[in-house]
C-alpha cells in the first residue's frame, strides 16, 4: 500500500534524538533554542518561539495580540479546526470567509467584505504549501498571522513565507514538512511580542502570577527538528520532482494540474485536484493500492449551519488529495501517476 502521507526520516535522525536520549536532558533546554534559531535565520525572522503544537502556537499568538472576548477574527472555512479552536480559546468571534477556487487559499475580496471596527487579526494559512496573497492582505492593515503550517520553505515574491505577517505560525506533526511527532513554533521580528509568547507558554518559577501554559517543547524533539531542518531543501526537492512527474502525466491527457503563480513558490506539501467523481477517483485507487484523501475533513461553516460558502463548499466536494512526500519513490511515483490518468479517463 502506497500510504498517504509519511515522515522522512533517516539516521541522522535516529542518533540525534539519541544523543538526547543519553544526554539526560530531556526538557526544554539547548535542542530547543538551537531549533528557535535555525528556523528564524533560515525564514530570515528575528525570533522564534517554539511551542508543543501548531494549535499552541496559534493560541498564544491571539493572547500576545491582545485578542480577547468579543473581537473579530478571520480565518477561511476550507481549513482545519485548529484554526477555528484558537480563536473559541481566547473567546473571540470566528468571522469565516470563503476561498479561492484556483489557490485554495482565503479569499481577499471576501475577506475585505468581512472587515469590521472589531476585527483584530487575520489568520492567513498558505494552503497546501501554496503562498497566499499576502502583500494584498496585509494592504487591510489587520494584524495578519501567518500560518506556514503547510508551507515552510515556500516563498512569496522571494521571501519566505513566515516573515510577512505580525508573527507565523508553523507546526511539526508527524506528517508535515518536517516532523518532530507533534510541535510547533511562532517567529517574530517584534521582540516585545516574541517576550510575551515565551512568558506564556512556560508556568514555572515566575514572581507574579497570570495564568500560563505548558506549551513547551522537548528538547528531544527539538533535535529531530534541527536535523529535519538541514534536510529541508532536499525534501521541497523532492516534492516538486514528484509533482513535476503528475503534471507531466496529466498534461498528456489533458487534465488541469494544480495552479502556479509567478512570484509564488509552490513546495507542494500536498498536490491536490479538482474531481467530477471525488469519491469514485478514491475508491478505485485505493483498490490500486494507493491511499488518497480528501485534504480537509469538515469546511469550518458547516460546524455552524452557515451558508454563503460556495467555492469552500465546491472543493470540499471535488478535492482529492495525491501522495506526494519525499520518501516517495521512482517506482511509486511512477505507478501513480499511472494510477492518476487511468482512473481519470475511467472515473
Ligand atoms: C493550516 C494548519 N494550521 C494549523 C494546524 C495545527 O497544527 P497542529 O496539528 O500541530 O496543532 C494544522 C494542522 O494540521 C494546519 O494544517
Amino acid at each position: 500500500m502506497i500510504f498517504h502521507s509519511r515522515p522522512t526520516l533517516d539516521q541522522n535522525d535516529f542518533d540525534s534524538v539519541l544523543d538526547v536520549l543519553k544526554s539526560g536532558r530531556l526538557a526544554q533546554g539547548e535542542q530547543v533554542a538551537g531549533l528557535e534559531d535555525t528556523l528564524s535565520s533560515y525564514a530570515g525572522v528575528r525570533n522564534g518561539v517554539a511551542v508543543s503544537s501548531g494549535t499552541a502556537a496559534l493560541h498564544l499568538s491571539l493572547l500576545a495580540l491582545g485578542v480577547g472576548n468579543g473581537d473579530e477574527v478571520i480565518i477561511p472555512s476550507y481549513v482545519c479546526c485548529a484554526l477555528l479552536n484558537a480563536v473559541k480559546y481566547v473567546n473571540a468571534v470566528p468571522v469565516i470567509a470563503d476561498i479561492d477556487r484556483f489557490t485554495f487559499n482565503i479569499d481577499t475580496s471576501d475577506i475585505k467584505k468581512r472587515i469590521t471596527g472589531k476585527t483584530k487579526a487575520i489568520i492567513v494559512p498558505h494552503m497546501f504549501g501554496l503562498p497566499a496573497d499576502i502583500d494584498e492582505i496585509l494592504s487591510f492593515g489587520i494584524p495578519v498571522v501567518e500560518d506556514c503550517a503547510q508551507s515552510i520553505g515556500a516563498k512569496y515574491r522571494g521571501r519566505y513565507t513566515g516573515s510577512f505577517g505580525v508573527c507565523s505560525i508553523f507546526s511539526f506533526y508527524a506528517t508535515k514538512m518536517l516532523a518532530t511527532g507533534e510541535g510547533g513554533m511562532i517567529l517574530s521580528d517584534d521582540d516585545k511580542l516574541a517576550g510575551i509568547l515565551r512568558d506564556l507558554r512556560d508556568y514555572d518559577e515566575k514572581d507574579g502570577y497570570s495564568v500560563r501554559y505548558n506549551y513547551k517543547m522537548t528538547d528531544i524533539q527539538a533535535a529531530l527538528g534541527i536535523s529535519q531542518l538541514k534536510k529541508l531543501p532536499s525534501f521541497i526537492g523532492r516534492r516538486k520532482k514528484i509533482a513535476g512527474l503528475y503534471n507531466k502525466a496529466l498534461n498528456e491527457i489533458s487534465f488541469p494540474v494544480p495552479a502556479a503563480f509567478e512570484g509564488r513558490e509552490h513546495i507542494y506539501y500536498r498536490y491536490v485536484l479538482l474531481l467530477d467523481n471525488s469519491s469514485g477517483f478514491i475508491e478505485n485507487m485505493l483498490k490500486m493500492g494507493i491511499e488518497c484523501r480528501r485534504p480537509v475533513f469538515k469546511p469550518l461553516h458547516e460546524y455552524f449551519g452557515l451558508s454563503g460558502y460556495p467555492v469552500t463548499r465546491e472543493v470540499m466536494d471535488r478535492a482529492v488529495s495525491i501522495p506526494v512526500y519525499p520518501l516517495l519513490g521512482d517506482e511509486e511515483t511512477h505507478k501513480i501517476s499511472v494510477g492518476i490518468k487511468e482512473m481519470l479517463l475511467k472515473c
